[in-house]
């Protein structure tokens, strides 16, 4: 028998069907059993994903025991340590890291894509001003679709090419036009003079009386610095819940903006890119250092639905290594931040807290990246519903690169899992009259 097979005995007739282990470059084998349903008759069921592989894919790895993240094989912590954001973001859609003309030219593509139409521009005026900014970017985003269209040919990689790039390039701007709508503030051109977090920046917070880099020159470095961490480390993540989106959307082929919108709309849940806002919620809630202990006794209640929110993940078990990277800067920027805010020794403390707890400690339950990167934000004066907005804007790299190798594979099938019927069997129907 072949020893790269698994086989699988069906008790109640003791048919045996043996099924082949495919293996990655690195991670667990796989078992293949799309045959196991005309084999046996039989689907599997996995709710939540957690022992199902939906795709091959060659652009991020993950060891959740080990801590380990790679972007195209190389350890986050180089490419944190020394990249900048477009960099890795051209090394996940293309799987080489560019040379300085390389990324030059990459630069030049994203700068040249990153205007807004101006009638894109009129849609913001259809949302009231306090509209949540994740549901601005779904609908801006979705609406690309309607916007680049007629020249649409997924099945050209030219094609995808461009669609990608445009993603990437006009993300920061539809993001920074959500905040200005909201604050009834007119929105900022990008600008070629400015890298990808600067001109985000910029177009965040300048004002027309006076543009942001010359009103906050002080602060401006440790902003750039803090913000292109931040873009790195939640640029992908393999098949999380938005990219699987993005993946299921677009397996059926549909308009890749569109299949964007849907990854937005799944990030958005509090249980993934909600989670840093939903930290902030929490700090406000808890309120004062005092009441960190009775918070802890409610997120370990299995009677109270509270969690402690920016602690745990359903891959790192042991430390998340992009909330070690960010730590660091985390208290950096919370030492050079000008605006000091109780809430910043509140979630120190709670850090701290949760760090010596027994129930944390058992569960492995570690403060995760959004644990920190929704305090750094809020010490770079992001306002707190951005903070999902500024998750899409980076993982928005990743989405791209996903939907890049799942178009060209010339394998990829249409998204369509099976379920578990426990409904009602077929029953006779009653008229209106007589039910
Ligand atoms: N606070 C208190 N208890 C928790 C927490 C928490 N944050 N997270 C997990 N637990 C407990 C949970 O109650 C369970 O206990 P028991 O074994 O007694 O039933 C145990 O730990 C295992 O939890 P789980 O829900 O089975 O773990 P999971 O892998 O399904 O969930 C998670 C992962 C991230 C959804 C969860 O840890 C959570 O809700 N965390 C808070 C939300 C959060 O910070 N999410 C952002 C994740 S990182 C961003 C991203 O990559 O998208």
């Amino acid at each position: 028998m072949s020893k790269d097979t698994l086989t699988i005995t069906d008790n109640s007739t003791g048919k045996e069907v043996e099924y082949p282990l495919l293996k990655g470059t690195l991670g667990n084998p796989t078992v293949d059993v799309r045959a196991l349903k005309n084999d046996l008759g039989y689907f599997t069921f996995d709710p939540g994903f957690v022992s199902t592989a939906s795709c091959k894919s060659a652009i991020t790895y993950i060891d959740g025991e080990q801590g380990i993240l790679l972007y195209r094989g190389y350890p986050i912590e180089e490419l944190a340590e020394n990249c900048s954001f477009l960099e890795v973001a051209y090394l996940l859609i293309h799987g080489e890291l560019p040379n300085e003309q390389e990324l030059n030219h990459f630069k030049f593509e994203i700068d040249d894509r990153a205007v807004l139409h101006e009638s894109l521009r009129v849609f913001f005026d259809g949302f009231h001003y306090d509209a949540h900014p994740m549901a601005m970017m779904v609908g801006v985003v979705g609406s690309l679709s309607a916007f680049y269209h007629s020249d649409l040919d997924v099945t050209d990689p030219d094609n995808r090419y461009i669609c990608a790039t445009r993603m990437i390039a006009k993300i920061p701007a539809i993001a920074a036009a959500c905040y200005r709508h909201s604050i009834g503030a007119p929105f900022v051109y990008p600008r070629v003079d400015l890298d990808y977090c600067e001109n985000f920046l910029n177009m965040m917070f300048s004002r027309p009386e006076k543009r942001f880099l010359e009103q906050a020159r002080a602060i401006d470095e440790t902003a750039v610095k803090a913000l292109n961490l931040l873009f790195i480390l939640h640029a992908d993540h393999e098949q999380n819940a938005s990219t699987s989106t993005v993946r299921l959307a677009g397996s059926t082929g549909a308009n890749p903006y569109a299949c964007i919108a849907a990854g937005i709309a799944a990030l958005w849940g509090p249980a993934h890119g909600g989670a840093n806002e939903a930290v902030l919620s929490m700090l406000k809630e808890i309120g004062t250092v005092e009441r960190i202990p009775e918070y802890i006794a409610k997120a370990k209640d299995k009677d109270d639905p509270f969690r402690l929110m920016g602690f745990g993940h359903r891959v790192y078990k042991n430390f998340d290594p992009r909330a070690t990277i960010i730590r660091q800067t985390c208290h950096d920027v919370l030492r050079k931040s000008c605006q000091p805010d109780p809430l910043f020794d509140l979630a120190m403390a709670l850090e701290e807290y949760a760090l010596q707890d027994d129930y944390f400690i058992e569960k492995k339950l570690y403060p995760n990246v959004d644990f920190y990167s929704g305090i750094i934000y809020k010490a770079l004066g992001i306002p707190v519903d951005m903070f999902t907005v500024m998750f899409a804007i980076a993982r928005t790299a990743g989405w791209v690169a996903h939907w890049l190798e799942m178009t060209a594979d010339t394998g990829n099938v249409i998204g369509r899992p099976r379920q578990l019927y426990v409904g009602p069997p077929q029953r006779e129907f009653m008229p209106l009259h007589r039910r």
